[in-house]
């Protein structure tokens, strides 16, 4: 999996994702992360890659022709037209699911706006999908791209050491993941939960599940209309 970001700061994703377990991902060449300065395909003499809005206004918009010339770039370079993701508080809210449907694709590219946002035309010619992380505003796209990255890292085979714990974890299922325990036995006066030291495996399972279901009822109840549940359950969490 090849991910390209379209940047005016490359030095901030390299370091966000260069470290832990995206960065020994790379290291071990199961994804592949390449920061494209937008600065550097500026037509300008002084390298400027954004101006007052026309109409007025606040801030500054990022021009449209250093974006695609980076874009261009970029598609040259791998020989095919990846989609092209506009990390933008206007669009589609990032969700697991996108993250999953996103782990198939070899390449993606990634657009990131600082100031007001960039020119809308080289938008409406390159972007194909419009993301928001979540409802509030950042200072830039790089931070939101470096969230997706992550979370679509973790999906692509032999990123995790463990195969299944990228499907156990929340929002498999779309509910939350039951309380983990680790030693010592008894933590200022806290003991583990018997079960779990019962080695019964199909015990475990259960409480587990039991587990994942009330959290989600409490702290995630949203979640639960789309949840995977068996016809016991969903008539529990209904009640
Ligand atoms: N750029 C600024 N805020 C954002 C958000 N919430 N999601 C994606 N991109 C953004």
């Amino acid at each position: 999996m090849n991910f390209h970001i379209l940047t005016l700061f490359p030095e901030m994703i390299m370091q966000g994702i260069g470290t832990s377990i995206t960065g020994r991902a790379i290291e071990a060449g199961h994804i592949s992360v390449e920061a494209v300065n937008i600065r550097d395909y500026s037509d300008n003499k002084h390298c400027k890659v954004d101006d007052y809005p026309y109409g007025g206004g606040a801030g500054m918009v990022m021009y449209a022709e250093p974006v695609f010339r980076a874009y261009e770039a970029v598609r040259e370079k791998i020989g095919k037209t990846p989609r092209v993701l506009y990390m933008t508080p206007q669009g589609r809210v990032f969700r697991q699911e996108m993250a999953e449907e996103l782990s198939k694709e070899e390449d993606l590219i990634f657009l990131c706006g600082h100031y007001e946002g960039i020119d809308e035309r080289v938008l409406e010619e390159i972007v194909t999908d419009h993301v928001s992380i979540g409802d509030y505003v950042l200072t830039g796209g790089e931070l939101p791209a470096m969230v997706m990255i992550d979370a679509i890292s973790r999906l692509v085979p032999g990123v995790l050491n463990n195969d299944a714990s990228a499907e156990i974890e929340s929002f498999h299922d779309n509910l939350l993941e039951y309380p983990q325990y680790s030693r010592p036995e008894e933590w200022r006066g806290k003991k583990v939960p018997e079960v779990l030291m019962s080695g019964h495996h199909a015990n475990i399972e259960k409480w587990r599940r039991e587990q994942s279901l009330i959290r989600t009822m409490l702290r995630r109840p949203d979640l639960l209309e789309n949840a995977n549940l068996t016809k016991q359950e969903r008539v529990l969490v209904d009640k």
